[in-house]
């Protein structure tokens, strides 16, 4: 074989072994931001489950239903504050119960956010949404569930005045009130960057580039002595 055709497909064997490389790095950093995202979700979900199963029924039977303490009470109070010690030690981490008109208005949908909403408001039978969303510059994998309304919420999110005293005093009767059985409030929704899945590491490219040149090198080497004759 002449020299410039063996140096061509010596290129073509290292170009080739990049564009694997690449492809399984890729797959690796979607698979670590998924199980991230997914650990951080139903970290929260079984903090809102504690709250709203657990704590608040507790609270009700020793001091009446008609007691409401937010901090013990709500999950998504609960759940918030919970995330912001996880986000001490994970500050790219995002975790938020995102809603169209929340009553906390820290709760209210951004621009991203808004893109998950309308796919729940289109498809009404999803149960879940996944994939990976460009904010600001960044790629992250996102994970999002849809709250829906139920008989059950409306005590505090139906009529003003079948609500607490306690939630009209604090939060007032402006936002979160109204809602109808299977109205779509918002979304239970974590995020995490696909950047630091793999700690921001540059995928090992010229190890890999040397060692496609050494599997190729002696292959063309024995082919240019005449020493290998490949059977058609
Ligand atoms: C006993 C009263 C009470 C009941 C019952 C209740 N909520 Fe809430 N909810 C609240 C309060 C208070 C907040 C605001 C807490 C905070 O500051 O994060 C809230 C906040 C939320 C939020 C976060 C967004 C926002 O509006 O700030 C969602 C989502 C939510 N509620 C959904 C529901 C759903 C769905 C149900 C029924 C399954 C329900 N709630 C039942 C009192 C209640």
């Amino acid at each position: 074989m002449r020299t410039p055709l063996a140096w061509l497909v010596c290129l073509a064997a290292m170009a080739g072994m990049l564009l694997v490389q690449q492809k399984i790095d890729n797959r690796s950093r979607r698979r670590i931001a998924e199980d991230r995202a997914y650990v951080l979700l139903t970290a929260m979900e079984a903090d809102r489950h504690v709250t709203s199963k657990i704590i608040k029924p507790a609270l009700w039977e020793e001091f009446g239903k008609e007691t409401f303490v937010v901090e013990a009470m709500s999950s998504s109070f609960g759940a918030r504050n919970v995330f912001n010690r996880i986000r001490e030690q994970y500050p790219d981490y995002h975790f938020k119960h995102s809603c169209f008109d929340p009553r906390n208005r820290r709760n209210l949908a951004d621009a991203a956010e808004l893109e998950v909403l309308n796919v729940f408001l289109q498809h009404t039978e999803l149960e879940e949404w996944s994939g990976v969303q460009v904010i600001q510059d960044e790629e992250r994998w996102v994970v999002a569930k849809p709250i829906f309304h139920k008989t059950r919420c409306a005590g505090c999110h139906g009529n003003p005045s079948d609500a607490p005293q306690d939630i009209l005093e604090t939060y007032g009767s402006e936002y979160a009130f109204g809602r109808k059985d299977g109205d779509l409030i918002g979304a239970l929704l974590v995020s995490v960057p696909l950047q630091t899945a793999t700690g921001h590491a540059p995928s090992p490219w010229i190890p890999q580039a040397l060692g496609a040149s050494l599997i190729v090198f002696p292959f063309l080497f024995a082919l240019r002595a005449g020493r290998y004759t490949p059977t058609p």
